[in-house]
């Protein structure tokens, strides 16, 4: 069974190919198409910039993979009923693209509507993001989905991120590779959550962010300091700089820390930054590292005594985690040395946005496939695991 996933909710255009055989799902071709060049001009990401970047590539990257994967599209066959099933599916399209003339004119250019592809299903994120780049991803898979006649798979971007574990060389992906009941502990730009994993489609949220996620406390933090969009990659690297030639100095508080829950809020963490870097002199390079290190310091702090008291009280079998700041080597670091259950974390390029955790997660819900002009298929920003 082939897989074609599509994922747009957020700055990254990526799309992949999968295949299922047996219990294996096999990645045939992924791409990613980043933005962040775009958005680092301006320090963050406006939606409605990033939903025009995804109209504009969503059709080159589809053939990149296509053409990684070795698979093509293929010419229908001319026969009597073509030109009137070309003109209705032309119809259906049209409709579905109102508003996206470049989409429209791109898949009937380069795609063509009269052709056929070799795969079962249609995978695209409905949620959670930012609705507009939701919409682009969504509009795309029902114009595939129409032209190829499959059915599509609506899937929660944060259980792709949690599936994104399930890989320990990037190729191969096995639901085997972990026991379950697991305990999730998911660190994106949006998301900072502790998720009891029961069984894989059966989730409990333990505790969430009261307002910022941990990313986007990364960004705001690098903002302060002037340091380049995204912001957790920056604030890593000079931290862990400072860290290895200084002891630290717990400059910043550990909000909520010994609150009797797994809530975290990371808003007040990034005020005191900022009132710091107000009496301090942030020109100087020292002292940019110092803020980076204590406020990294105090920022993953909370997320692994939290996780600790979540084990402890839930008894898992393991810890999963996921999410772009599941890259922070600093998390990862504390997280090897500190938890005494087996842990899962996702290989370095499916840290991130990418499609591939978009397909994985599709396979395990074919069950809810449903066809390109169906309800269910509609951006929901806020989708709850
Ligand atoms: O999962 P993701 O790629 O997109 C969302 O779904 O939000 O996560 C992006 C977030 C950004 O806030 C970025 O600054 C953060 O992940 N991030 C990091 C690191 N790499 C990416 N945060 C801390 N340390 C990192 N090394
Ligand atoms: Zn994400």
């Amino acid at each position: 069974m082939k897989i074609l996933a599509i994922e747009t909710s957020c700055d990254d255009t990526a799309i992949a190919l999968l295949e299922k055989k047996g219990e294996s799902i096999k990645v045939l071709a992924s791409n990613v198409s980043s933005q962040i060049s775009l958005h680092n001009q301006y320090g963050g990401v406006f939606p409605m910039m990033a939903k025009r970047e995804h109209v504009k590539n969503l059709v080159p990257v589809l053939k990149k993979t296509l053409s990684d994967a070795q698979l093509d599209t293929k010419q229908k066959e001319k026969n009597i009923f073509s030109g009137i099933s070309k003109n209705i599916k032309l119809a259906k399209i049209k409709k579905v693209l109102r508003r996206e003339e470049v989409l429209l004119q791109n898949i009937v250019n380069e795609i063509g509507i009269d052709t056929s592809l070799d795969i079962d299903y249609i995978a695209v994120t409905v949620g959670p993001g930012l609705p507009p780049t939701l919409w682009a991803g969504i509009n795309f898979a029902k114009a595939l989905s129409v032209i190829w006649n499959k059915k599509i798979i609506p899937v929660n971007h944060m259980h792709g991120h949690i599936v994104s574990v399930l890989s320990t060389d990037g190729t191969f992906f096995n639901t085997n590779n972990v026991e379950l009941p697991a305990l999730s502990l998911l660190v994106s730009g949006g998301h900072t959550e502790i998720v009891l994993v029961k069984d894989w489609g059966e989730y409990k949220i333990l505790g969430k962010t009261k307002d910022d996620a941990v990313g986007e406390a990364f960004d705001k933090v690098a903002r302060i300091l002037s340091l380049p969009y995204p912001g957790g990659p920056e604030i890593s690297k000079l931290a862990d700089s400072h860290r290895q030639h200084h002891e630290a100095q717990n400059i910043f508080p550990r909000p909520m820390a010994h609150s009797d829950d797994y809530d975290f809020s990371y808003s007040g963490l990034k005020t005191s930054v900022l009132y710091y870097t107000k009496e301090n002199d942030i020109s100087n390079e020292d002292t940019r590292k110092l803020v980076a290190r204590e406020f990294e310091d105090a920022a993953i702090d909370i997320l692994v005594l939290k996780t600790k008291k979540a084990i402890e009280a839930f008894d898992p079998k393991c810890l999963i985690v996921g999410g772009g700041v599941s890259a922070n080597k600093h998390l990862r670091d504390r997280l090897k040395n500190e938890i005494d259950i087996p842990t899962h974390l996702p290989l370095h390029n499916l840290t991130g946005d990418n499609a591939v955790m978009i397909g994985v997660s599709a396979f395990m819900n074919t069950k809810k496939a449903v066809p390109w002009n169906s309800q269910a298929l509609h951006a929901q920003g806020n989708l709850s695991i």
